[in-house]
């Protein structure tokens, strides 16, 4: 199986997730574009969707799924993303696709956020790159205070941060999170806390497997 069938297989369980009448924050990225089409052919009734990128928001207008501004919502039944690493202990690394701001605030406001990905995810411990999002003003200076970051080649984020990739060393990722969220200029980084991921569903050939936490 490819990973692209495995990230399908992830995203058809993780929509069963999700019932009539449901607030949804939804991420971004190739397995939520499965989870869209999954969620489409559900013909779930009275939900109320939250997308977290452009992309996400016209693929789900097309499917006919209803989403609305974020300001209109200020909390989530279940928020349902791809990631990038997910480690053992739940520990993960998203923003391959440079939304990881916009997912986090969306995770952080949900009652379940659960993840799925393809068997080439999980990592026995998290490594560079990291994403992380900058403001622009002063982001030379933010730069050489991070130390090890390179700027991607992408555009801007939706709410104009800059988008670049921390590849220095890891080691323990909550002392990495916590460096970058303590440094000023940083809008937000893509390491995500094992206390707000709810479960983690990886597609491995044609099955579904729920993970545990380790
Ligand atoms: C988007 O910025 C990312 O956080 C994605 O959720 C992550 O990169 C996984 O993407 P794929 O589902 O495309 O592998």
């Amino acid at each position: 199986m490819s990973a692209e069938q495995e990230k399908q297989v992830a995203a058809v369980a993780a929509a069963q997730l999700v019932e009539d009448g449901m607030t949804v924050g939804l991420g971004t990225g190739t397995t939520v574009a499965h989870l869209l089409d999954a969620l489409a052919a559900r013909g779930l009734t009275g939900i109320r969707c939250v997308s977290t990128s452009p992309a996400t928001e016209a693929r789900a207008r097309e499917l006919g799924i209803p989403t609305e501004d974020f300001g209109a919502v200020d909390a989530f039944d279940i928020a349902i993303d791809g990631a990038d690493q997910v480690a053992p202990d739940f520990w993960l690394v998203k923003g391959g696709g440079a939304a990881h701001t916009r997912e986090k605030v969306v995770a952080a406001s949900a009652e379940r956020f659960v993840v799925m990905i393809d068997s080439s995810k999980t990592v026995e411990a998290i490594t560079a790159p990291i994403p992380v999002e900058l403001l622009a003003y002063g982001l030379s200076a933010t730069l050489r205070r991070l130390g090890d970051t390179e700027l991607r080649d992408v555009p801007h984020s939706p709410d104009g941060g800059v988008i670049a990739d921390y590849r220095g060393e890891v080691g323990d990722p909550a002392a990495l999170a916590a460096r970058l969220s303590g440094t000023a200029g940083v809008v937000e980084h893509g390491l995500f806390p094992p206390a707000m991921v709810s479960a983690v569903v990886m597609g491995r050939g044609d099955e579904a497997v729920w993970l545990e936490r380790r």
